[in-house]
């Protein structure tokens, strides 16, 4: 049978890196997932997810995030380590700096939103979407390589494919943004609808519109070449030490959900 512990979804700039693992997608009741490799770091069962596709062929508002994470949750993945690239909107943080946000604001558009379309109606608590035992940990091993590694940013979600403009970005630092990425959500959200812990490691590609002179994908992608092999250290040394016993509430998300 196919399982794994725990997931690493890769996006812009980081590619799936077990080498002979096993590919496949799998059929879920909101169509196929992205492809998934599953294979072995250290003593644990990983599944890869590269959310934008292998050849990196899907764009942010079109992913299907609903089919990639119910295709990790019947594999029994009950951990997602996720890594985005974000502009910075906070003046403090730079290009190249480490970021294990704390909270979100969400400003997608079109994207299906939860698995909870029907009965029972569920709200989940979103109080702490991040998962703080996963998030320490990245934090420690990011800490470690880069100084420059923050755990206090709010991440903000666009729908893209586009840039902001500079007038969105001021208007999103003043409601409390620090950094802005097109990818993040609902994906942490639904996998937290499905008790499962979720927390991402994002890189810093290049400050937001209208703090730079242009905001251009070749730079996002070559800052994430730059930085690829310390992400792939970082999310090894992260799966290789965490115990795999939660010690979390992130599996408690759906008590008290419905009324
Ligand atoms: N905006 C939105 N998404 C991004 C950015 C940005 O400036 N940089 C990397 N992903």
């Amino acid at each position: 049978m196919r399982t794994a512990v725990i997931a690493i979804i890769t996006g812009t700039g980081t590619k799936t890196f077990i080498p002979g693992g096993t590919k496949f997608r799998i059929g879920t009741p909101y169509g196929p997932s992205a492809i998934i490799t599953l294979g072995r770091i250290g003593n644990k069962n990983v599944a890869l997810l590269p959310r934008h596709g292998e050849q990196h062929e899907v764009p942010p508002h079109k992913i299907n995030y609903r089919a990639n994470i119910w295709a990790l949750h019947t594999l029994n993945v009950e951990r997602i380590l996720a890594t985005n690239a974000v502009g910075a909107i906070n003046l403090k943080y730079q290009p190249s700096d480490f970021i294990i946000p704390i909270d979100f604001i969400d400003f997608t558009k079109c994207r299906p939103l939860t698995f909870y379309d029907d009965a029972p109606v569920t709200h989940v608590d979103v109080s702490n979407l991040y998962c703080p035992e996963l998030r320490e940990y990245l934090f420690k091993s990011a800490k470690k390589r880069i100084n420059r590694t923050w755990n206090d940013a709010v991440y903000l979600c666009t729908e893209g494919p586009r840039y902001e403009s500079p007038a969105e970005i001021k208007m999103y630092r003043s409601f409390g943004c620090d950094v802005v990425g097109m990818t993040g959500l609902p994906e942490a959200i639904l996998a937290h609808e499905l008790n499962m812990c979720y927390s991402t490691l994002c890189f810093v590609s290049n400050m937001a519109a209208g703090i730079q002179e242009r905001v251009s994908t070749k730079e996002v992608a070559k800052e994430g070449q730059m930085i690829k092999n310390m992400i792939k250290e970082i999310l090894v040394e992260t799966v290789t030490n965490i115990s795999r016993k939660r010690n979390c509430i992130c599996s408690h998300t759906l008590e008290g959900a419905r009324v």
